[in-house]
């Protein structure tokens, strides 16, 4: 079984049933959501989808600490690899790998791209989501943040799991994440990025009314966590 652990707003821990641990967005200090510091994770991966606060915001010391391989974006692959001398695995939209825990495909996002890191001037790059594939029945979509796009319909049937941002103003909806559910078809979805701050702010209740027809809705509280 694979455990996927909400630790709050949009960061996730990821451990695997061959033992491999994945963080996915680490965002703790500063994360309304959480009490839980980069002290008490470990990881052997570290998943970035965009160089936001709200999702890079303890990248460095987690990496530091851990020596996990960063996997991320061609550019911010290479800001944590020359400026903090970190091992990395570089990806792009569109294009997968194979790790020794699954196969790792970065997937389109529509979002903003700058990275909120010292020094990080010139490491542009694009946002993405991440679909982590560990074998059959445990397939992963992490969205990341992102608005509705039709390129989420390349997904249907390949998904046991997703994970969709619902906060609005700066990622999709409950609406729109309605409709990436009917785009995506998954067996089980978990919404995460809302209610953090009163701007994302919203009615769970409503989404999971709106939603459960559709899927096998899982509101993840942080801390909490899902085996598949
Ligand atoms: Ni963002
Ligand atoms: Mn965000």
């Amino acid at each position: 079984m694979a455990t996927l652990t909400f630790v709050g707003h949009s960061t996730f821990m990821l451990q695997t049933d061959h033992g491999a641990r994945l963080v996915i967005d680490p965002f703790l200090t500063e994360n309304p959501a959480t009490d839980i510091t980069p002290e008490d994770l470990e990881a052997d991966f570290i998943l970035v989808t965009h160089g936001h606060h709200d999702h890079v915001g303890d990248l460095i010391p987690l990496a530091r600490r851990t020596g996990a391989t960063i996997i991320a974006s061609y550019e911010i692959a290479s800001y944590m690899e020359q400026k903090h001398g970190c091992p990395v695995s570089p990806q792009h939209i569109g294009g997968g790998v194979n790790y020794p825990f699954g196969y790792v495909k970065m997937t389109a996002a529509l979002h903003g791209g700058k990275l909120d890191l010292p020094g990080a001037e010139g490491f542009t790059t694009v946002p993405a989501g991440f679909l982590i594939d560990l074998g059959e029945g445990q397939r992963f979509y992490y969205a990341g943040d992102t608005g509705l796009s039709m390129e989420m319909q390349l997904l249907k049937g390949k998904v046991d799991i997703a994970a969709l941002p619902i906060g609005d103003r700066f990622t999709m909806g409950p609406g729109d994440a309605v409709t990436a559910v009917e785009f995506i078809e998954p067996s089980v979805v978990i919404p995460f990025h809302y209610d953090t701050w009163p701007e994302i702010k919203q009615d769970i209740s409503a989404f999971v009314d709106a939603v459960s027809g559709l899927a096998n809705v899982q509101v993840m509280q942080p801390g909490g966590s899902l085996e598949f």
